[in-house]
């Protein structure tokens, strides 16, 4: 499974991508009035940084106004994705923009059925929302399970981008499902490293080590 992280915080995917962590990064517009910066300036950024795929997410509501967001969007550099939204304008500007050969995310999907649609409409990534459909008591992991369904039925190449993950279940979940990409906030990425069972072997060597007053350098 693919790792993205979820975030427009330069330092943050600095420090992942060096223990290569990061096999693309995910936007959105939260995101990035999070930053506090430029979306062009940090897409850029964030674009010469990583290898792999950036989605950076239009805001126009209209197809054809998302269409013109999404070009000037690609402009920036060739790992751009340009994210949609799961209406039918963005099923309209995926069409139109996968159609032009630029990698499309369509996200805010919800149901297996978005995910179908966004399929047809040539995407190259579907990103559905783990975390905010759990948030009303349904099950995000259930939809991630739907989609991987359907789209083997029918051997639809759109990725999988498990997204809105809050914990690191999600992560082995949607691994154990088989999504094709996960992407997460740092802290959820960092936090796959911990086990309480670790801090409890690591802190019992470290007891036992100073007993033998070694030193290795
Ligand atoms: C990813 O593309 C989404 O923007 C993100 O995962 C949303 O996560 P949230 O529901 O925690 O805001």
């Amino acid at each position: 499974m693919k790792f993205f992280v979820d975030t427009a915080e330069i330092d943050a995917i600095a420090e992942l991508n060096d223990l290569g962590m990061v096999d693309g990064v995910t936007t959105n517009p939260s995101l990035i009035m999070k930053s506090g910066r430029d979306i062009l300036e940090v897409t850029k950024e964030i674009c010469e940084l990583v290898d792999g795929p950036v989605s950076a997410e239009v805001v126009a509501m209209d197809s054809d106004a998302m269409i013109a967001e999404g070009r000037k969007l690609a402009e920036i550099a060739e790992n751009i994705t340009v994210k949609v939204p799961l209406t039918w304008d963005g099923l309209k500007a995926c069409k139109v923009l996968s159609g032009e050969g630029k990698m499309v995310n369509v996200t805010l999907c919800f149901s297996a059925n978005q995910a179908l649609l966004a399929a047809k409409a040539g995407a190259t990534f579907i990103s559905p929302f783990i975390g905010r459909l759990d948030d009303m008591a349904l099950d995000g992991l259930e939809l991630i399970d739907d989609i991987r369904t359907v789209y083997d039925n029918y051997g639809f190449e759109t990725e999988i981008l498990a997204a809105s993950i809050r914990s690191v279940n999600h992560v082995l979940e949607c691994a154990r499902i088989g999504a094709d990409v996960m992407t997460a906030p740092p802290n959820v990425i960092k936090a796959l490293a911990s086990h309480p069972l670790t801090d409890k072997g690591l802190a019992a060597f470290m007891a036992d080590w100073e007993k033998t007053g070694q030193k290795i350098l």
